[in-house]
């Protein structure tokens, strides 16, 4: 059975350093797991006015995550949090209130930064909310990525062979983790 991961980037930027993550982890990942992306760039500002006619892209959203069987949150640290665009994303995708797209859906975290401790703030803030959001979060191996020049390849590929192996470990991790949740 293939299991169908949709991932969020946190960043919009074109030369996203989290954007090249995600793309080196759709190379990487086992065999049953498909990643896709969920895009989150066209997503107007939320506001709970919205809830009465929700805007065709933020059904889409919704419908993204709703008929993926795990979510993979790839994610900057912005000022030790997230990224505002990110937060506004989850803030669509948990409303209107009763019909919260994350409620049990498996997810992981990961993320990158030139950072020494990399995205840990923000992750661990990402974290919180999606737990409130109740999906069932991996907790361990915690994935906090640092990014030098030349780690990645614009097409994906890993240089760093340690990286590459710890990668792996991870979405091996998170394969298990989905199989565990969703009892198969
Ligand atoms: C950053 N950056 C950053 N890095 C970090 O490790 N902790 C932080 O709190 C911040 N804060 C921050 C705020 C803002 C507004 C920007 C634009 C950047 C640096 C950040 O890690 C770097 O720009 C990455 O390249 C962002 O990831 P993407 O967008 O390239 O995926």
């Amino acid at each position: 059975m293939t299991y169908r991961v949709g991932y969020i980037v946190g960043s919009l930027s074109q030369r996203s350093i989290n954007r090249k993550l995600a793309k080196a982890l759709t190379k990487i990942a086992p065999h049953d797991l498909e990643l896709v992306e969920i895009p989150i760039g066209d997503l107007p500002l939320y506001n709970h006015d919205f809830d009465a006619d929700y805007p065709e892209v933020a059904k889409q959203l919704k419908q993204d995550i709703e008929t993926s069987d795990a979510i993979l949150v790839d994610t900057p640290e912005y000022n030790r949090s997230i990224p505002g665009a990110l937060k506004n994303a989850i803030d669509w995708a948990s409303r209107p209130w009763g019909t919260n797209s994350f409620n049990g859906k498996p997810a992981a975290v990961i993320g990158a930064s030139g950072g020494s401790i990399s995205t840990a703030v923000a992750q661990q803030q990402l974290k919180s909310i999606l737990l409130f959001s109740n999906a069932a979060v991996l907790g361990q191996p915690e994935a906090y990525i640092q990014f030098a020049e030349g780690l990645i390849t614009d097409d994906g590929e890993v240089i760093n062979e340690t990286t590459a192996e710890f990668l792996a470990l991870f979405l091996n991790a998170f394969a298990t983790h989905i199989k565990r949740n969703l009892g198969s």
